[in-house]
């Protein structure tokens, strides 16, 4: 509650009710005569503001505009005073008039103000009410949601045509997918493998180079745009890399031609070449052939790298790498591969 009381002659009161929304209430806005009027010059106005209900206002500015083009304003400060008073002086007796209060709490967080009109007259006190509303700051932020909606695109599938080929030479891919909303960019491919490479592994039908012998899993991954990376999708081949002959003879040249060259070797047996062993005579077992292409389980050389016969015949000697650990699985897979394959 405020009051500005006119104590003098052309007496003024003002009382400012403060509306708080929900927070700060029971603003009494009779106004009273101020007592002990008539005692100063008839210019001034006395100014008493009460402020209550728990709100504490840091200053309060006031402008007076009047007839005449008559102005006054300036700022009381109330910041350590709930009851504050004043002397304005110069008011002009006069119809017309009108004032206006704002303020701000102490801890900035609410804002009030308010105008009203009121005239001067000699000799009397005038009543004028002034509703301040006051209004917190915002203290709370706000979040826009702007869902975007995208679904997400499907891998179909891979063709490999051939899907299998020599270590070192190339099959051809293509990629089958699609996008039901096409968007929110077009599909973009991605080709991985556990070996071997692609001549564009962002490509929709890049080729594939077999690199090592065995299984090559090709995986294709198809993204719309979307920046979750799992809105992405995948589908996998398999496709086979056949081995050649010279896969074999790395092989053999790691574990073998240490004994199986030069001018005398075991059982006349050389392995600097493996095509030359493709369909020559066993020594151990004379009815047998090394390597019978196309047909690994009846070749003596796998007898002898499994230390058994496959067909349960003729065995002759050791196991192979004679005096080392037997061929790694991979290995004789390798060799076995090669050939069931043909020898290629
Ligand atoms: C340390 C020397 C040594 C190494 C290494 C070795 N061999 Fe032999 N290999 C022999 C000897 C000695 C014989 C003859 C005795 C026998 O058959 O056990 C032989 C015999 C063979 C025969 C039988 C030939 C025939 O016509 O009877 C084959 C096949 C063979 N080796 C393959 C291999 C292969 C394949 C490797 C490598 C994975 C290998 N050897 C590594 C010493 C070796």
């Amino acid at each position: 509650m405020a009051r500005i009381i006119k104590k003098a002659g052309f007496a003024a009161l003002l009382v400012a009710c403060v509306s708080v929304p929900a927070a700060i209430s029971g603003c009494s806005s009779t106004g009273e005569t101020a007592a002990g009027a008539d005692e100063q010059s008839a210019s001034s106005i006395g100014l008493e503001l009460q402020v209550g209900g728990g709100l504490k206002l840091a200053a309060l500015s006031y402008t007076i505009i009047g007839p005449g083009g008559f102005t006054k304003s300036g700022t009381l400060d109330v910041s350590n005073s709930t009851v504050i008073s004043g002397v304005i002086s110069g008011l002009p007796v006069g119809a017309g008039y009108s004032v206006s209060l704002s303020g701000t709490t102490s801890d900035g967080s609410t804002t009030c103000a308010g105008s009203a009109s009121f005239s001067v007259s000699a000799h009397q006190t005038t009543l004028v009410s002034v509703h301040l509303v006051c209004r917190e700051a915002p203290s709370n932020g706000s979040v826009a949601i702007d869902g975007t909606l995208n679904i997400c695109p499907i891998a179909d599938g891979i063709t490999a045509t051939p899907s299998e080929v020599l270590v070192g030479s190339t099959l051809t891919l293509s990629a089958l997918a699609h996008d039901p909303d096409n968007g929110p960019s077009a599909l973009s491919y991605q080709w991985s493998a556990s070996s071997g490479t692609f001549s564009d592994a962002t490509a929709l039908a890049p080729t594939f180079t077999c690199t090592a012998a065995g299984t090559a899993t090709i995986t294709l991954s198809v993204s719309d745009g979307d920046a979750d990376a799992s809105c992405a999708d995948q589908t996998s081949v398999t496709v086979q890399c056949t081995p050649t002959a010279n896969d074999v003879q790395a092989i053999l040249n790691a574990n073998c031609i240490s004994c199986h060259s030069g001018a005398t070797p075991p059982r006349g047996l050389t392995l600097v070449d493996v095509r030359a062993v493709i369909g020559a005579a066993a020594v151990g077992c004379a009815q047998k052939l090394r390597i019978v292409s196309g047909d690994s389980a009846h070749s003596y050389l796998v007898d002898k790298l499994l230390g058994a016969a496959q067909d349960g015949g003729c065995f002759s000697g050791k196991q192979m790498p004679l005096g080392k650990a037997p061929l790694s699985a991979s290995d004789l897979s390798l060799i076995t591969s090669w050939i069931n394959a043909g020898t290629p």
